[in-house]
């Protein structure tokens, strides 16, 4: 404990610099390197290298919607609170999805954006639009968000897709390799990064306050009735479940433990053993439902994905993920976001988040000091605002603003289409695995080596921040 408090007072005291590269983290390697690097066993060669990546800087950045759903919609709201931002076209296949999207925008002293929709691949003309920058995508997941990302980055968009950004080995690499060739960005929608304890646990993670990170825990626990019908009788999410055994969900979890440990850009995921129950709820349910409702008899097949899914990934340097999937079970919402290290560990849920540096979690002053001394520049700005406008409790606005703030000023994006493969790659591979009574699966080196040299993500404001909010 003496040695524990010591180190909290140490660190709690010391200067520090905010949440960015720390220089000497990882070696510098010459740039020839990173493009003779070939990935083992793929024999892929990298065409540029994305991460970093400083596209041209776009004063407006002209954003095409498609798929406005729930997602949809809201990611669509989110924009229209910032500057610098037009809402030039959406797209959807159901009217009132559109009906919804034009109220918001007329209620918002808005323009109406131009439509398109009467077929299922009425999303191509809005990736021919030569006014759009930006296409943002929240489709049902599945093969059409890989399939609307490539074409769109080939029309010469930068692409937003929502999470997962694929669904196959396969899509993953075109993905990565469309935006290298086009030098487009894909970026993952992945808000769970932008959640104030997962940025402030980053930054105490960069500035060695955990030490040296060891092991994560992440998940998606998440309560649901997918059986339930939707407003437009689409059940994408009870047919995906029946398709597919696996973590189907993997990113909201994933996403900010790989960035505590710099994954794709000083480490890498190896390798993942994969394992589900059986199905013990959905089969059951539906089969009741069955019963008394004749939409429901094609669903009534009995058999279903295993109901918790838990996958554990190891990475290069030899640091250890859990990895968690559960939507069915009567379980309290949860991404577990447990991080720990040498020095101490930070866990989020159960709610209230808390770190520990032995066996004790600290108390509620010492977690104050904590809070004031690393939560993040971009929370100390944004965050108010952003718990004003909402969406998942602010991060999706933080998300959002920094989105559009990366795009304006030419800065490189905090999730790159190496952490959207990388992160999303993780549902085809569990299933292989659970297939396979859980045999150990490769995950791919999207980077093609380039992951020895790439820098962490920065999120230290020191550039950028001048996308204004419009209205609040
Ligand atoms: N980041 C998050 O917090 C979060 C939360 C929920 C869902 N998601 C992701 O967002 C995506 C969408 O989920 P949702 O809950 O909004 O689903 P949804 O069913 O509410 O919305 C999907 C929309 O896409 C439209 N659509 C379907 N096929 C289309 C096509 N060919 N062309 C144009 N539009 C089409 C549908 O009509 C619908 O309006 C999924 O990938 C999901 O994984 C992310």
């Amino acid at each position: 404990m003496k040695t524990n408090r010591r180190h909290f007072i140490k660190q709690i005291t010391a200067g520090g610099i905010g949440l960015g590269f720390i220089p000497g983290l990882h070696a510098e390697g010459s740039i020839s390197d990173k493009f003779e690097v070939l990935s083992k066993g793929t024999g892929r060669k990298q065409y540029f290298n994305m991460c970093g990546y400083r596209a041209p800087k776009l004063d407006i950045v002209r954003v095409g919607f498609i798929g406005i759903g729930n997602r949809g919609y809201s990611n669509l709201n989110q924009m229209t609170f910032l500057d610098g931002v037009q809402i030039k076209a959406v797209c959807d296949i159901v009217q009132f999805r559109i009906d919804n999207v034009q109220q918001l925008l007329v209620k918002q002293g808005l323009p109406e954006a131009q439509v398109y929709t009467g077929s299922e691949d009425a999303w191509r003309r809005v990736c021919e639009n030569p006014d759009i920058d930006l296409i943002s995508i929240a489709v049902p997941r599945g093969p059409l968000h890989a399939r609307i990302s490539v074409y769109a980055m080939e029309c010469g968009k930068h692409v937003a897709v929502e999470v997962p950004a694929i669904a196959t080995v396969d899509e993953a690499w075109e993905v990565v390799e469309t935006s290298e060739k086009t030098k487009k960005h894909c970026y993952m929608m992945e808000n769970c990064c932008y959640d104030f304890f997962e940025l402030l646990t980053l930054n105490m993670a960069r500035q060695g306050f955990l030490g040296d990170i060891i092991h994560a825990d992440a998940a998606y626990i998440h309560h649901q009735s997918i059986y339930e019908k939707t407003k437009d009788n689409n059940m994408w999410r009870l047919e995906e479940s029946r398709r597919h055994n696996g973590n189907l969900y993997p990113t909201h979890g994933l996403g900010p433990v790989c960035q505590v440990m710099d994954i794709n850009r000083g480490d890498k995921l190896d390798y993942m053993t994969s394992m589900s129950s059986n199905d013990f709820m959905l089969g059951k349910k539906v089969s009741e439902l069955a019963k008394d409702d004749l939409f429901y008899k094609k669903y009534d097949t009995g058999s279903y994905r295993g109901n918790i899914n838990t996958s554990i990934i190891r990475t290069e340097k030899g640091r250890t993920i859990m990895l968690q999937h559960d939507i069915t079970s009567p379980r309290v919402y949860s991404r577990i976001h447990m991080i720990s290290g040498a020095n101490g560990a930070a866990q989020k849920y159960p709610l209230p988040a808390r770190i520990s540096l032995g066996s004790q979690w600290l108390d509620d002053e010492e977690m104050k000091k904590v809070n004031d001394r690393y939560m993040p520049e971009i929370v100390k700005r944004i965050g108010d605002m952003a718990q004003k406008v909402g969406g998942h409790g602010g991060m999706d606005f933080l998300m959002t603003w920094r989105l559009i703030d990366c795009l304006r000023n030419g800065l490189p994006m905090d999730i790159d289409v190496y952490d959207a493969a990388a992160w999303s790659v993780i549902i085809p591979l569990s299933e292989k695995s659970v297939s396979n009574r859980s045999k150990p699966v490769e995950i791919p080196d999207f980077t093609r080596g380039a992951w020895r040299t790439n820098k962490p993500v920065d999120l230290s404001l020191t550039e950028g921040n001048t996308t204004t909010v419009r209205r609040s």
